[in-house]
Protein backbone atom coordinates (compact mmCIF):
# COMPACT_ATOMS: atom_id res chain seq x y z
CA UNK A 1 0.00 0.00 0.00
CA UNK A 2 1.36 3.39 -0.93
CA UNK A 3 1.43 5.97 1.19
CA UNK A 4 -1.33 8.06 -0.55
CA UNK A 5 -3.89 4.47 0.02
CA UNK A 6 -2.68 4.58 3.33
CA UNK A 7 -3.75 8.26 3.69
CA UNK A 8 -6.85 7.37 1.75
CA UNK A 9 -8.08 4.94 4.25
CA UNK A 10 -7.08 6.70 6.74
CA UNK A 11 -9.42 9.92 6.34
CA UNK A 12 -12.26 7.58 5.38
CA UNK A 13 -11.79 6.04 8.71
CA UNK A 14 -12.29 9.46 10.31
CA UNK A 15 -15.14 10.03 8.21
CA UNK A 16 -17.14 7.16 9.05
CA UNK A 17 -16.45 7.65 12.69
CA UNK A 18 -17.84 11.03 12.39
CA UNK A 19 -20.48 10.11 10.87
CA UNK A 20 -21.06 7.21 13.39
CA UNK A 21 -20.97 9.28 15.88
CA UNK A 22 -23.14 11.79 15.10
CA UNK A 23 -25.77 8.91 13.65
CA UNK A 24 -25.58 7.63 17.55
CA UNK A 25 -25.78 11.11 18.64
CA UNK A 26 -22.61 10.85 20.58
CA UNK A 27 -21.84 13.78 21.79
CA UNK A 28 -18.33 12.94 23.60
CA UNK A 29 -17.14 10.86 20.99
CA UNK A 30 -18.34 13.51 18.31
CA UNK A 31 -16.15 16.22 20.16
CA UNK A 32 -13.71 14.68 20.43
CA UNK A 33 -13.58 14.14 16.36
CA UNK A 34 -14.33 17.61 15.93
CA UNK A 35 -11.15 18.60 17.57
CA UNK A 36 -8.89 17.64 14.50
CA UNK A 37 -11.76 15.96 12.05
CA UNK A 38 -14.13 18.47 10.00
CA UNK A 39 -18.00 18.57 10.32
CA UNK A 40 -18.61 19.11 6.43
CA UNK A 41 -17.48 15.31 5.54
CA UNK A 42 -19.84 13.70 3.46
CA UNK A 43 -20.75 9.71 2.90
CA UNK A 44 -19.23 8.76 -0.34
CA UNK A 45 -22.26 6.08 -0.89
CA UNK A 46 -24.99 8.11 0.03
CA UNK A 47 -24.00 11.67 0.21
CA UNK A 48 -24.41 11.89 4.06
CA UNK A 49 -22.95 14.67 6.25
CA UNK A 50 -22.75 14.14 9.40
CA UNK A 51 -25.69 16.43 9.79
CA UNK A 52 -28.25 14.19 7.26
CA UNK A 53 -26.66 11.27 9.86
CA UNK A 54 -28.20 12.35 12.51
CA UNK A 55 -31.42 13.48 11.44
CA UNK A 56 -32.00 10.24 10.01
CA UNK A 57 -31.19 8.38 12.65
CA UNK A 58 -34.33 9.31 13.93
CA UNK A 59 -35.98 7.13 11.31
CA UNK A 60 -35.81 4.57 13.12
CA UNK A 61 -37.17 5.87 16.01
CA UNK A 62 -40.96 4.87 14.82
CA UNK A 63 -42.49 5.80 18.47
CA UNK A 64 -40.73 9.12 18.25
CA UNK A 65 -42.20 9.58 14.97
CA UNK A 66 -45.73 8.28 15.78
CA UNK A 67 -45.59 11.05 18.49
CA UNK A 68 -44.51 13.64 16.07
CA UNK A 69 -46.85 13.50 13.54
CA UNK A 70 -49.72 13.01 16.06
CA UNK A 71 -49.30 15.94 18.64
CA UNK A 72 -47.22 18.15 16.18
CA UNK A 73 -44.59 18.92 18.91
CA UNK A 74 -43.53 16.01 21.61
CA UNK A 75 -39.62 16.11 21.81
CA UNK A 76 -38.82 12.40 22.60
CA UNK A 77 -35.33 12.23 24.49
CA UNK A 78 -33.71 11.02 21.05
CA UNK A 79 -34.81 13.83 18.84
CA UNK A 80 -33.78 15.60 22.23
CA UNK A 81 -30.15 14.38 21.54
CA UNK A 82 -30.19 14.92 17.62
CA UNK A 83 -30.93 18.15 18.70
CA UNK A 84 -27.81 18.82 20.77
CA UNK A 85 -25.80 16.32 18.22
CA UNK A 86 -27.10 19.39 15.31
CA UNK A 87 -26.53 21.61 17.35
CA UNK A 88 -22.84 20.81 18.18
CA UNK A 89 -22.54 19.85 14.31
CA UNK A 90 -23.18 23.81 13.19
CA UNK A 91 -20.98 25.26 15.99
CA UNK A 92 -18.47 23.32 14.41
CA UNK A 93 -19.11 24.94 10.90
CA UNK A 94 -21.06 22.14 9.38
CA UNK A 95 -23.53 23.64 6.02
CA UNK A 96 -27.10 23.61 6.54
CA UNK A 97 -28.15 22.99 2.77
CA UNK A 98 -25.09 19.97 2.06
CA UNK A 99 -27.66 17.69 -0.90
CA UNK A 100 -26.95 13.99 -0.12
CA UNK A 101 -27.60 11.17 -3.43
CA UNK A 102 -31.17 11.64 -2.66
CA UNK A 103 -31.08 15.30 -3.56
CA UNK A 104 -32.21 15.80 -0.01
CA UNK A 105 -30.71 18.91 2.43
CA UNK A 106 -30.55 17.46 6.36
CA UNK A 107 -33.74 19.61 6.81
CA UNK A 108 -35.72 18.06 3.94
CA UNK A 109 -34.79 14.63 5.90
CA UNK A 110 -36.28 16.39 8.63
CA UNK A 111 -39.61 17.93 7.43
CA UNK A 112 -40.37 14.52 5.52
CA UNK A 113 -39.77 12.65 8.91
CA UNK A 114 -41.85 14.59 10.85
CA UNK A 115 -39.54 15.90 13.21
CA UNK A 116 -40.65 19.42 13.56
CA UNK A 117 -38.08 20.65 16.37
CA UNK A 118 -34.94 19.12 14.01
CA UNK A 119 -36.42 21.08 11.08
CA UNK A 120 -37.03 24.37 12.80
CA UNK A 121 -33.25 23.76 13.79
CA UNK A 122 -32.22 23.79 10.49
CA UNK A 123 -34.26 26.38 9.16
CA UNK A 124 -32.89 28.64 12.05
CA UNK A 125 -29.28 27.94 10.77
CA UNK A 126 -30.16 28.31 7.18
CA UNK A 127 -31.34 31.88 8.65
CA UNK A 128 -28.07 32.63 10.45
CA UNK A 129 -26.09 31.66 7.38
CA UNK A 130 -27.94 33.59 4.75
CA UNK A 131 -27.97 36.82 7.08
CA UNK A 132 -24.19 35.98 7.96
CA UNK A 133 -23.54 35.94 4.09
CA UNK A 134 -25.08 38.87 3.64
CA UNK A 135 -23.73 41.11 6.16
CA UNK A 136 -19.89 39.78 4.70
CA UNK A 137 -21.32 40.75 1.36
CA UNK A 138 -21.96 44.40 2.88
CA UNK A 139 -18.05 44.89 3.56
CA UNK A 140 -16.37 43.03 0.78
CA UNK A 141 -13.84 45.37 -0.22
CA UNK A 142 -14.59 47.17 -3.47
CA UNK A 143 -12.11 47.10 -6.47
CA UNK A 144 -9.89 49.78 -7.66
CA UNK A 145 -12.42 52.12 -9.67
CA UNK A 146 -15.45 49.89 -8.68
CA UNK A 147 -18.19 51.69 -7.97
CA UNK A 148 -20.82 50.38 -5.80
CA UNK A 149 -23.64 50.47 -7.79
CA UNK A 150 -22.13 48.51 -10.16
CA UNK A 151 -21.08 46.14 -7.85
CA UNK A 152 -24.72 45.69 -6.90
CA UNK A 153 -25.11 45.26 -10.50
CA UNK A 154 -22.89 42.57 -10.98
CA UNK A 155 -24.12 40.28 -8.59
CA UNK A 156 -27.07 38.27 -9.35
CA UNK A 157 -28.75 35.10 -8.21
CA UNK A 158 -31.92 33.37 -6.67
CA UNK A 159 -34.17 34.37 -9.80
CA UNK A 160 -37.99 32.97 -9.19
CA UNK A 161 -39.90 31.61 -11.88
CA UNK A 162 -36.44 30.50 -13.66
CA UNK A 163 -36.07 28.12 -10.77
CA UNK A 164 -33.38 28.20 -8.41
CA UNK A 165 -29.94 26.46 -8.01
CA UNK A 166 -29.67 23.74 -5.85
CA UNK A 167 -28.73 24.30 -2.27
CA UNK A 168 -24.81 24.52 -1.96
CA UNK A 169 -22.05 26.27 0.21
CA UNK A 170 -22.86 29.28 -1.20
CA UNK A 171 -25.47 31.50 0.32
CA UNK A 172 -28.64 31.23 -1.55
CA UNK A 173 -29.14 34.80 -2.44
CA UNK A 174 -25.60 35.20 -3.39
CA UNK A 175 -23.87 33.63 -6.15
CA UNK A 176 -21.38 36.19 -7.46
CA UNK A 177 -21.22 36.89 -11.27
CA UNK A 178 -17.82 38.04 -12.06
CA UNK A 179 -17.07 39.90 -14.73
CA UNK A 180 -15.44 40.14 -18.08
CA UNK A 181 -15.21 41.60 -21.44
CA UNK A 182 -16.57 39.61 -24.34
CA UNK A 183 -20.18 39.17 -23.52
CA UNK A 184 -22.67 41.03 -25.19
CA UNK A 185 -24.30 42.25 -22.53
CA UNK A 186 -23.89 45.53 -20.31
CA UNK A 187 -21.12 45.39 -17.59
CA UNK A 188 -19.52 42.80 -20.09
CA UNK A 189 -16.18 44.56 -19.23
CA UNK A 190 -15.96 43.21 -16.16
CA UNK A 191 -17.08 39.46 -16.02
CA UNK A 192 -15.04 36.05 -16.50
CA UNK A 193 -15.10 33.56 -19.21
CA UNK A 194 -16.84 30.51 -17.23
CA UNK A 195 -19.82 33.38 -15.57
CA UNK A 196 -20.13 34.44 -19.41
CA UNK A 197 -20.54 31.00 -20.48
CA UNK A 198 -23.35 30.63 -17.62
CA UNK A 199 -24.93 33.67 -18.60
CA UNK A 200 -25.21 33.09 -22.66
CA UNK A 201 -26.60 29.68 -21.83
CA UNK A 202 -29.08 30.88 -19.62
CA UNK A 203 -29.97 34.74 -19.95
CA UNK A 204 -31.96 35.06 -16.91
CA UNK A 205 -28.75 34.93 -14.88
CA UNK A 206 -28.22 38.80 -15.01
CA UNK A 207 -30.72 41.12 -15.93
CA UNK A 208 -29.33 43.12 -18.16
CA UNK A 209 -28.97 40.31 -20.37
CA UNK A 210 -32.26 38.88 -20.18
CA UNK A 211 -33.55 42.57 -20.95
CA UNK A 212 -31.97 42.11 -24.34
CA UNK A 213 -32.97 38.43 -24.78
CA UNK A 214 -36.03 37.36 -27.31
CA UNK A 215 -39.13 36.43 -25.85
CA UNK A 216 -41.66 34.25 -26.51
CA UNK A 217 -45.27 34.97 -25.61
CA UNK A 218 -47.51 31.94 -25.78
CA UNK A 219 -51.59 31.35 -24.45
CA UNK A 220 -50.63 30.36 -21.19
CA UNK A 221 -46.80 31.71 -20.76
CA UNK A 222 -44.08 33.90 -21.29
CA UNK A 223 -40.53 32.27 -21.84
CA UNK A 224 -37.12 33.84 -22.11
CA UNK A 225 -33.99 33.32 -24.50
CA UNK A 226 -32.82 30.30 -21.82
CA UNK A 227 -36.65 29.00 -22.00
CA UNK A 228 -37.04 29.89 -18.65
CA UNK A 229 -40.47 30.61 -17.74
CA UNK A 230 -40.65 34.41 -16.68
CA UNK A 231 -44.35 34.47 -15.81
CA UNK A 232 -47.56 31.40 -16.40
CA UNK A 233 -50.78 31.54 -16.11
CA UNK A 234 -51.16 29.05 -13.03
CA UNK A 235 -50.39 32.05 -10.82
CA UNK A 236 -53.23 33.94 -11.91
CA UNK A 237 -55.36 33.38 -8.69
CA UNK A 238 -51.94 34.83 -7.09
CA UNK A 239 -51.83 37.71 -9.06
CA UNK A 240 -55.97 38.51 -8.49
CA UNK A 241 -54.88 38.51 -4.78
CA UNK A 242 -52.05 40.95 -4.81
CA UNK A 243 -54.04 43.07 -6.29
CA UNK A 244 -56.88 42.75 -3.89
CA UNK A 245 -55.08 43.47 -0.82
CA UNK A 246 -52.94 46.12 -2.46
CA UNK A 247 -56.63 48.21 -4.01
CA UNK A 248 -58.91 47.16 -1.28
CA UNK A 249 -61.12 50.02 -2.44
CA UNK A 250 -62.53 51.51 -5.84
CA UNK A 251 -60.32 55.19 -6.95
CA UNK A 252 -56.95 54.13 -5.68
CA UNK A 253 -53.03 54.43 -6.42
CA UNK A 254 -51.11 51.82 -7.68
CA UNK A 255 -47.66 51.21 -9.05
CA UNK A 256 -46.73 47.78 -10.54
CA UNK A 257 -43.16 46.97 -11.35
CA UNK A 258 -42.99 44.36 -14.00
CA UNK A 259 -45.69 44.02 -16.49
CA UNK A 260 -44.98 40.28 -17.62
CA UNK A 261 -48.33 39.08 -19.20
CA UNK A 262 -50.15 41.55 -17.64
CA UNK A 263 -52.14 39.42 -15.45
CA UNK A 264 -51.66 41.85 -12.09
CA UNK A 265 -52.27 44.78 -14.11
CA UNK A 266 -55.53 43.42 -15.55
CA UNK A 267 -56.31 42.29 -12.37
CA UNK A 268 -55.63 45.98 -10.36
CA UNK A 269 -57.47 47.37 -13.35
CA UNK A 270 -60.68 45.67 -12.33
CA UNK A 271 -60.29 48.07 -9.00
CA UNK A 272 -60.61 51.28 -10.58
CA UNK A 273 -57.92 52.87 -9.53
CA UNK A 274 -57.26 56.51 -9.63
CA UNK A 275 -54.00 56.25 -10.83
CA UNK A 276 -52.11 52.90 -12.63
CA UNK A 277 -48.33 53.48 -12.72
CA UNK A 278 -46.53 50.28 -14.52
CA UNK A 279 -42.56 50.42 -14.64
CA UNK A 280 -41.81 47.77 -17.50
CA UNK A 281 -38.23 47.11 -19.40
CA UNK A 282 -38.40 44.51 -22.03
CA UNK A 283 -39.20 45.80 -25.19
CA UNK A 284 -40.97 43.49 -26.66
CA UNK A 285 -43.21 43.52 -23.67
CA UNK A 286 -43.08 46.73 -24.18
CA UNK A 287 -44.47 46.46 -27.89
CA UNK A 288 -47.07 44.33 -26.60
CA UNK A 289 -48.51 46.59 -24.06
CA UNK A 290 -48.86 48.94 -26.76
CA UNK A 291 -50.48 46.52 -29.03
CA UNK A 292 -52.85 45.76 -26.60
CA UNK A 293 -53.89 48.79 -25.92
CA UNK A 294 -52.10 49.76 -22.05
CA UNK A 295 -50.46 53.03 -23.42
CA UNK A 296 -53.85 54.26 -23.71
CA UNK A 297 -56.01 53.25 -20.94
CA UNK A 298 -57.42 56.28 -18.64
CA UNK A 299 -55.29 56.84 -15.76
CA UNK A 300 -52.42 54.66 -16.73
CA UNK A 301 -49.06 55.64 -16.89
CA UNK A 302 -46.27 53.58 -18.42
CA UNK A 303 -42.69 54.01 -17.16
CA UNK A 304 -40.80 52.66 -19.99
CA UNK A 305 -37.25 51.45 -18.42
CA UNK A 306 -35.66 49.61 -15.39
CA UNK A 307 -37.25 50.29 -11.77
CA UNK A 308 -33.57 50.92 -10.71
CA UNK A 309 -33.90 54.22 -13.11
CA UNK A 310 -37.42 55.10 -13.20
CA UNK A 311 -37.97 54.78 -9.50
CA UNK A 312 -35.41 57.83 -8.05
CA UNK A 313 -37.14 60.03 -11.09
CA UNK A 314 -40.71 59.27 -9.26
CA UNK A 315 -39.65 59.98 -5.69
CA UNK A 316 -38.12 63.17 -6.63
CA UNK A 317 -40.79 64.34 -8.63
CA UNK A 318 -42.75 63.12 -5.12
CA UNK A 319 -45.69 60.78 -6.69
CA UNK A 320 -47.10 58.37 -3.90
CA UNK A 321 -48.91 55.29 -3.95
CA UNK A 322 -51.45 53.61 -2.04
CA UNK A 323 -50.65 50.08 -3.71
CA UNK A 324 -47.18 49.20 -4.78
CA UNK A 325 -46.09 45.63 -5.89
CA UNK A 326 -43.05 44.23 -7.34
CA UNK A 327 -42.82 41.29 -8.99
CA UNK A 328 -39.63 41.31 -12.18
CA UNK A 329 -37.38 38.64 -13.29
CA UNK A 330 -33.78 37.75 -13.63
CA UNK A 331 -33.39 39.67 -10.40
CA UNK A 332 -32.38 38.76 -7.05
CA UNK A 333 -33.49 39.14 -3.64
CA UNK A 334 -30.55 41.57 -3.02
CA UNK A 335 -33.00 43.99 -5.60
CA UNK A 336 -35.66 43.37 -3.57
CA UNK A 337 -34.07 44.39 -0.82
CA UNK A 338 -32.70 47.60 -2.48
CA UNK A 339 -36.29 48.32 -3.29
CA UNK A 340 -37.74 48.04 0.04
CA UNK A 341 -34.87 49.13 2.12
CA UNK A 342 -34.38 52.32 -0.29
CA UNK A 343 -37.24 53.35 -1.85
CA UNK A 344 -40.45 52.39 -0.92
CA UNK A 345 -40.59 54.81 2.25
CA UNK A 346 -40.18 57.39 -0.41
CA UNK A 347 -43.54 56.32 -2.54
CA UNK A 348 -45.58 54.48 -0.01
CA UNK A 349 -48.21 57.03 1.63
CA UNK A 350 -48.08 56.48 5.14
CA UNK A 351 -52.01 57.75 5.08
CA UNK A 352 -53.09 56.42 1.76
CA UNK A 353 -54.77 53.41 1.12
CA UNK A 354 -58.36 52.51 3.03
CA UNK A 355 -59.69 55.11 4.96
CA UNK A 356 -56.17 56.37 5.15
CA UNK A 357 -54.85 53.25 7.08
CA UNK A 358 -51.45 53.75 5.07
CA UNK A 359 -50.29 52.24 2.06
CA UNK A 360 -49.31 48.71 1.31
CA UNK A 361 -46.52 47.11 -0.19
CA UNK A 362 -45.95 43.54 -1.10
CA UNK A 363 -44.03 41.58 -3.99
CA UNK A 364 -43.76 38.08 -5.80
CA UNK A 365 -42.91 35.62 -3.09
CA UNK A 366 -40.60 33.22 -5.22
CA UNK A 367 -37.46 32.57 -3.74
CA UNK A 368 -36.59 29.55 -2.98
CA UNK A 369 -39.77 28.34 -4.01
CA UNK A 370 -38.06 25.03 -5.39
CA UNK A 371 -37.48 23.52 -2.14
CA UNK A 372 -39.57 24.05 1.17
CA UNK A 373 -36.99 24.66 3.59
CA UNK A 374 -35.47 27.50 1.19
CA UNK A 375 -38.42 28.91 1.08
CA UNK A 376 -38.97 28.77 4.98
CA UNK A 377 -35.54 30.25 5.19
CA UNK A 378 -35.96 33.17 2.48
CA UNK A 379 -39.89 34.23 4.73
CA UNK A 380 -37.84 34.12 7.61
CA UNK A 381 -34.59 36.61 6.07
CA UNK A 382 -37.21 38.82 4.43
CA UNK A 383 -39.47 39.44 7.11
CA UNK A 384 -35.98 40.41 9.32
CA UNK A 385 -34.62 42.58 6.45
CA UNK A 386 -38.35 44.50 6.02
CA UNK A 387 -38.82 44.92 10.24
CA UNK A 388 -35.14 46.23 9.59
CA UNK A 389 -36.57 48.80 6.83
CA UNK A 390 -39.25 49.38 8.69
CA UNK A 391 -42.13 47.49 7.85
CA UNK A 392 -44.36 44.44 9.81
CA UNK A 393 -45.25 41.92 7.23
CA UNK A 394 -48.38 39.85 7.61
CA UNK A 395 -48.51 36.48 5.39
CA UNK A 396 -51.27 34.69 3.83
CA UNK A 397 -51.17 31.21 2.70
CA UNK A 398 -52.80 30.56 -0.86
CA UNK A 399 -52.65 26.79 -2.34
CA UNK A 400 -51.51 26.32 -5.62
CA UNK A 401 -52.92 23.98 -8.32
CA UNK A 402 -52.52 20.68 -6.81
CA UNK A 403 -51.70 19.27 -10.47
CA UNK A 404 -49.14 21.75 -10.92
CA UNK A 405 -45.74 19.18 -10.18
CA UNK A 406 -47.59 17.40 -13.25
CA UNK A 407 -44.76 17.36 -16.17
CA UNK A 408 -46.84 18.16 -18.89
CA UNK A 409 -47.31 21.66 -16.91
CA UNK A 410 -43.55 22.03 -17.49
CA UNK A 411 -43.22 21.05 -20.59
CA UNK A 412 -40.54 22.72 -23.13
CA UNK A 413 -39.59 25.20 -19.63
CA UNK A 414 -36.04 24.84 -19.15
CA UNK A 415 -37.02 23.90 -15.33
CA UNK A 416 -39.97 23.74 -12.80
CA UNK A 417 -39.45 26.90 -10.66
CA UNK A 418 -42.36 25.56 -8.09
CA UNK A 419 -42.22 22.68 -6.07
CA UNK A 420 -44.42 23.47 -3.18
CA UNK A 421 -48.27 22.98 -2.14
CA UNK A 422 -48.57 26.91 -1.03
CA UNK A 423 -47.80 30.04 -1.94
CA UNK A 424 -47.36 32.67 1.04
CA UNK A 425 -48.15 35.86 -0.07
CA UNK A 426 -46.74 39.07 1.73
CA UNK A 427 -47.94 42.40 2.79
CA UNK A 428 -46.07 44.68 4.33
CA UNK A 429 -47.37 47.70 6.35
CA UNK A 430 -44.94 50.75 7.69
CA UNK A 431 -44.60 50.13 11.20
CA UNK A 432 -46.37 51.87 13.70
C1 LIG B 1 -42.58 37.83 -13.81
S1 LIG B 1 -42.93 39.05 -14.95
C2 LIG B 1 -44.23 39.94 -14.17
C3 LIG B 1 -45.50 39.20 -14.23
C4 LIG B 1 -46.69 40.04 -13.81
N1 LIG B 1 -46.77 40.14 -12.38
C5 LIG B 1 -47.97 39.45 -14.33
O1 LIG B 1 -48.95 39.40 -13.57
O2 LIG B 1 -48.03 39.05 -15.48
C6 LIG B 1 -41.55 40.11 -14.75
C7 LIG B 1 -41.54 41.34 -15.63
O3 LIG B 1 -40.56 42.23 -15.12
C8 LIG B 1 -39.84 42.81 -16.19
N2 LIG B 1 -38.51 43.26 -15.67
C9 LIG B 1 -37.42 42.50 -15.42
N3 LIG B 1 -36.44 43.25 -14.91
C10 LIG B 1 -36.93 44.51 -14.81
C11 LIG B 1 -36.37 45.72 -14.32
N4 LIG B 1 -35.14 45.77 -13.81
N5 LIG B 1 -37.14 46.83 -14.34
C12 LIG B 1 -38.41 46.78 -14.86
N6 LIG B 1 -38.98 45.65 -15.33
C13 LIG B 1 -38.25 44.52 -15.30
C14 LIG B 1 -39.77 41.67 -17.19
O4 LIG B 1 -39.46 42.10 -18.48
C15 LIG B 1 -41.15 41.06 -17.07
O5 LIG B 1 -42.04 41.66 -17.94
Amino acid sequence: MDVKQELAGEIDLVTQSILLASSNHDLKALKDLLRDGSANVQDAETGFTPLHAAIAACEDDEELNDQNNMNGKVLDPEEEAAVETVKLLLQNGAIWNDLDKNNETPGCIARRLGLNTLYETMVDAGVRAELLFSKLDEYQPLEDGEDEDEDEDEQQDTQKRDGTEEPTTEPLAEKQHQSEPSIPAAHSDQKDDVTIQKIIDDVSLDNKTYLRSALTFTEDKLLDESANAVMMDWETTIMNRHAEILLPVEGLRALNVGHGMGIVDTAIQSHSPKEHHIIEAHPQVLQQMRDRGWFDKPGVVVHEGRWQDIVPQLVEQGVLFDGIYYDTFAEDYKALRELFSEHVIGLLDPVGGKDGEGGKFSFYNGLGADRQICYDVYTKVSEMDLFEAGFDTGWEDIPVPSNLQDPSNWKDIRRPYWALDKYRLPTCTFIG
